[in-house]
């Protein structure tokens, strides 16, 4: 468990979710109107079957922020994914084969803490067997280009964008 300092307390980061943190998964995926905007949570977090569906199917290592009772802040999660094919095609996209993905929700949002849990996270991730196992791998992430925070907590953990000046979606790569 890690503990991280913030302007409302202490808060902890542990690997995997508990059950009531599931429930509360669901629920931000269902209600968070920035969440709906920039990410497909509902579909995939709908409800408790399609969660464990998802697990079963999908291998993720998933981080969790929450306060002393347990209560959920923030979720982030990383696995092994290729680009999508239109990617694929530039040679110097070679080996980003995983992807990952984080989540703010209530107070824990807007006060600077983003890219604090994602650094933590993605370490804790890359010094994770699942990743050795693996075999290792770059990272990526596609996302909305008007989600400016969440570029600027990309970059500010390290980030670099690719495709700045085409389309609406944007590409972060991590060596
Ligand atoms: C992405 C997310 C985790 C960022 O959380 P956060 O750290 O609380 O973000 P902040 O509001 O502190 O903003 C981070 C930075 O972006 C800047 N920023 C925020 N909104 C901005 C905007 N509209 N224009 C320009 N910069 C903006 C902030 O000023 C801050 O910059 P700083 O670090 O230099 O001070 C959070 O917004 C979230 O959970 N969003 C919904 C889920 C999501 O979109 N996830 C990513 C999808 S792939």
């Amino acid at each position: 468990m890690t503990t991280l300092e913030t302007s409302i307390g202490k808060l902890k980061i542990k690997e995997g979710i508990t059950k009531s943190q599931v429930k509360e998964l669901i629920h931000f995926s269902n209600s968070d109107s920035l969440i709906q905007k920039f990410t497909t949570d509902q579909v995939r977090f709908k409800d408790v079957v399609t969660y464990n569906k998802r697990l079963k199917n999908k291998i993720r290592t998933y981080y969790t922020l929450s306060d002393d009772g347990g209560k959920l802040l923030g979720i982030t999660w990383f696995g092994p994914k290729n680009m999508p094919d239109w990617f694929d095609k530039k040679p110097d996209y070679e080996g980003y084969i995983i992807t990952f993905a984080i989540r703010l929700y209530d107070g824990a949002r807007g006060i600077g803490i983003g890219h604090i849990f994602l650094s933590e996270t993605l370490n804790l991730y890359l010094n994770s067997p699942q990743y050795k196992d693996h075999g290792g791998g770059k990272l990526w992430c596609l996302l909305e280009k008007s989600n400016k925070a969440a570029v600027r907590v990309y970059k500010k953990s390290g980030f670099r964008s690719y495709n700045k000046n085409e389309g609406d979606k944007i590409l972060m790569l991590r060596h």
